[in-house]
Order: structure tokens, then C-alpha cells, then sequence
């Protein structure tokens, strides 16, 4: 079978583990680059899906807003994958809570803690709190918190919104963040690395959080930045 994966942002991991995959499963991959292909001189996503799709078994996305994997997905003849948008990263998220359950068996009834930006990677942890069952902490900074209207239609049983970091990853089974600037939004780099100062998982952070709690990033990691080097 053939896989087609398009990419609008950057990627290193999702490319390499879809692509590794599918090879070692006996099957192909193609790769497409916004820049190199039609996309990139302004071809509507539409029309990119009516074409690819009746050629290939399954296409992964990554982009930017959720809207365009939503109109690539009306015209597309096969199963797509989202690879990452601006909004959701489920890919990240099932790779994370398989790592958790290599480790520390169930996550059920667990707590994990959300330290940083209220982003992608966030929205589907906060998705995955309910479909699992656990408990999910958010702390963000002024300005970066989660809208209230996610966390209603996600669920607020499984969420608790603090605003104190070392508050949120207090006794927690597993502590994890992200960048402080997600791809998309490179124009807020320096104001957000002032507004995020407090907001970093450090070893005081990782020292209230429970005894045997993992650190998880989806990297790229920022050492100094959104986590301490050590
Ligand atoms: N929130 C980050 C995740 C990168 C894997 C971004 O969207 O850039």
C-alpha cells in the first residue's frame, strides 16, 4: 500500500517514524513538501485531495489550521491522517500515552500535568484525558490559558486549570510541556519567551510532582527554555 504524506510545517519524527513504519511493513511512501509541490504556488487543498487520493491507500497531513485536514478529508477517497495542525496533535499524544504504559502500566485514574502554552499538543492531551480516563492539570500564563469553552466540551470532570505551574504538577504521575513558540506563530517568539519565564519544568517542579513521575516533551526540546537542561 501506498502512504502519501504532505507537509506544510516542519517535521522530523512524524516523518521519520510514518516513513520507517511503512517500510518496514512492507508497504510506500511518498512525501510531499508544500514548496516543492502545487500547494506551495496556491493550489487549492480541494482540488490537491481529488487528485492524490484516488492514487494512494491512506494520506497523512500536517498544517496549519484544522479546517484545511477538514476540507482535504471531504474530497479525499481514502483515510487521512492528522499529522499535526495548529489545533491537534493526536499522533503525539497516542505515542505518548504508549510510552506512559510501557513504563507505568495504565494511565487510568493517573494525572498528568500540562506545563506551557495551551496549544495543539495540549488540546489533545486534554481530548485524551476523557477517552482514557485520567486526571489532566493545565497551568498556562496570562494571556496563553485555555479558552473555558474547550474545556467544557472536552470534558471538565477529567481537567483542572491552575495558575501556579509547581501547583499543577504537585503530586502528578507525569509532567509534560512543549515549545514556547509552536510552529505558526514565530512572529511572537520574543514576547512569549518573556511572558512563559515562569514556566518551566525544572527539578524543583519535578521534585512535588508524585515519586515516580515521568517527564515528557514532544520536542523539539528548548534546554533553558520551556525545560531546565538537567
Ligand atoms: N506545539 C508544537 C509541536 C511540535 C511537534 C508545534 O506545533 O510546533
Amino acid at each position: 500500500r501506498t502512504l502519501a504524506m504532505v507537509f506544510e510545517k516542519h517535521s522530523t519524527r512524524t516523518r521519520v517514524s510514518f516513513e520507517a513504519g511503512m517500510n518496514q511493513l512492507g508497504g510506500s511512501v511518498i512525501t510531499l513538501m508544500t514548496r516543492d509541490t502545487q500547494l506551495g504556488r496556491g493550489e487549492p487543498i480541494e482540488d490537491v485531495a481529488r487528485v492524490i487520493t484516488p492514487m494512494v491507500d491512506i494520506v497523512m497531513i500536517r498544517t496549519f489550521e484544522h479546517e484545511i485536514i477538514e476540507r482535504f478529508a471531504r474530497h479525499s477517497r481514502v483515510p487521512v491522517i492528522n499529522g499535526l495542525t495548529d489545533e491537534y496533535h493526536p499522533c503525539q499524544i497516542l505515542g505518548d500515552i504508549f510510552t506512559f504504559v510501557e513504563h507505568r502500566g495504565s494511565i487510568r485514574g493517573k494525572t498528568v500535568a500540562w506545563i506551557g502554552d495551551s496549544n495543539n499538543v495540549c488540546h489533545t492531551w486534554m481530548q485524551a484525558a476523557k477517552i482514557f480516563d485520567f486526571n489532566f492539570h493545565v497551568a498556562s500564563p496570562a494571556g496563553y490559558e485555555l479558552e473555558p469553552e474547550r474545556g467544557e466540551s472536552y470534558e471538565s470532570a477529567h481537567l483542572e486549570v491552575f495558575n501556579d505551574p509547581m501547583e499543577a504538577a504537585r503530586g502528578a504521575d507525569l509532567v509534560t510541556t512543549d515549545v514556547w513558540t509552536s510552529m505558526g506563530f514565530e512572529d511572537e517568539k520574543e514576547e512569549r519567551k518573556q511572558n512563559f519565564a515562569d514556566f518551566r519544568v525544572d527539578s524543583e517542579m519535578m521534585s512535588l510532582a508524585g515519586k515516580d513521575a515521568l517527564f515528557m516533551h514532544c520536542l523539539p526540546a528548548h534546554r533553558g527554555e520551556e525545560v531546565d537542561a538537567e
